[in-house]
């Protein structure tokens, strides 16, 4: 019922010539995953080249890895959601670690976002986690509750339109991932918590993914869990070839 997601967040990397190759590559070889919804968050940059090279979202969709509230207006460099819209956008990653801890953002911020997100009929992705110190203190899973209670506040979100991330800050570019044991407490207690924030039928709805060093070898592992419903992948989703075979893992799993 909840179709299982591979979405490669690319970061800041990349140049035009490689995204053409990226997608060229990714299309000779992605072809029969249909267990698995694909989704590309390129920067800001690449996003109308990746909808020039492949028209349809059904192929591979896409998404941005930020936006601001704000529909338009005086807000230098931001970018809106019905700008991403128009780019052919589907999500939008919202709240990842490196927004909160590099650039500031707080839960307030983030809050306002999925308002906007949601409002312009795109589908946030919203990553949440603990930093190493807070998992030493026995504090992972208080953080995690109050980051949703506080980003999911006041939303009004049917079930579908949301996907949430569980990205524990200490795997993020360590090659160190959560064990499928850990994430899948985390998952299940993040779903349980939609549960009490909104209500059964959007707990059951949302896709939650995990993140964090996920690679091909650890891909199987994790999806074999219950409540763990794709990954969020960073490293390994810029190379085709390793994008592929970790969502084939994916749509299998
Ligand atoms: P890595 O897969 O490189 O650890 O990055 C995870 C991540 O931050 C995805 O959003």
């Amino acid at each position: 019922m909840r179709k299982p997601m591979a979405v490669a967040n690319w970061k800041m990397n990349k140049n035009g010539e490689e995204t053409r190759q990226f997608l060229r590559d990714y299309m000779a070889q992605a072809s029969g995953i249909t267990g698995a919804e694909a989704v590309i968050c390129p920067p800001f940059t690449l996003l109308a080249t990746v909808q020039q090279e492949i028209g349809s979202p059904a192929a591979l969709a896409r998404g941005a890895q930020n936006c601001f509230w704000e529909d338009k207006g005086a807000y230098t460099g931001e970018i809106s959601a019905p700008m991403l819209k128009e780019l052919g956008c589907s999500y939008v990653i919202i709240g990842h670690s490196e927004r909160r801890l590099i650039m500031g953002e707080n839960d307030e911020q983030i809050n306002r976002k999925l308002k906007a997100v949601l409002q312009c009929g795109l589908v946030p992705i919203l990553c949440v986690g603990e930093t190493l110190q807070q998992r030493e203190n026995k504090a992972a899973l208080t953080v995690v509750k109050n980051q949703l209670d506080k980003n999911l506040q006041g939303l009004h979100v049917q079930p579908g339109q949301l996907v949430i991330a569980y990205e524990p800050v200490w795997a993020i570019g360590t090659g160190v991932n959560a064990s499928s044991d850990d994430a899948q407490e985390m998952i299940a207690c993040i779903r349980s918590r939609l549960r009490e924030l909104f209500n059964d039928e959007l707990a059951s709805a949302t896709r939650i993914l995990y993140g964090g060093s996920v690679r091909e070898d650890n891909a199987a592992d994790l999806m074999a869990k219950p409540d763990i419903d794709g990954a969020l992948i960073g490293g390994a989703s810029l190379e085709a070839d390793s994008f592929v075979r970790i969502a084939r893992i994916i749509a299998h799993g």
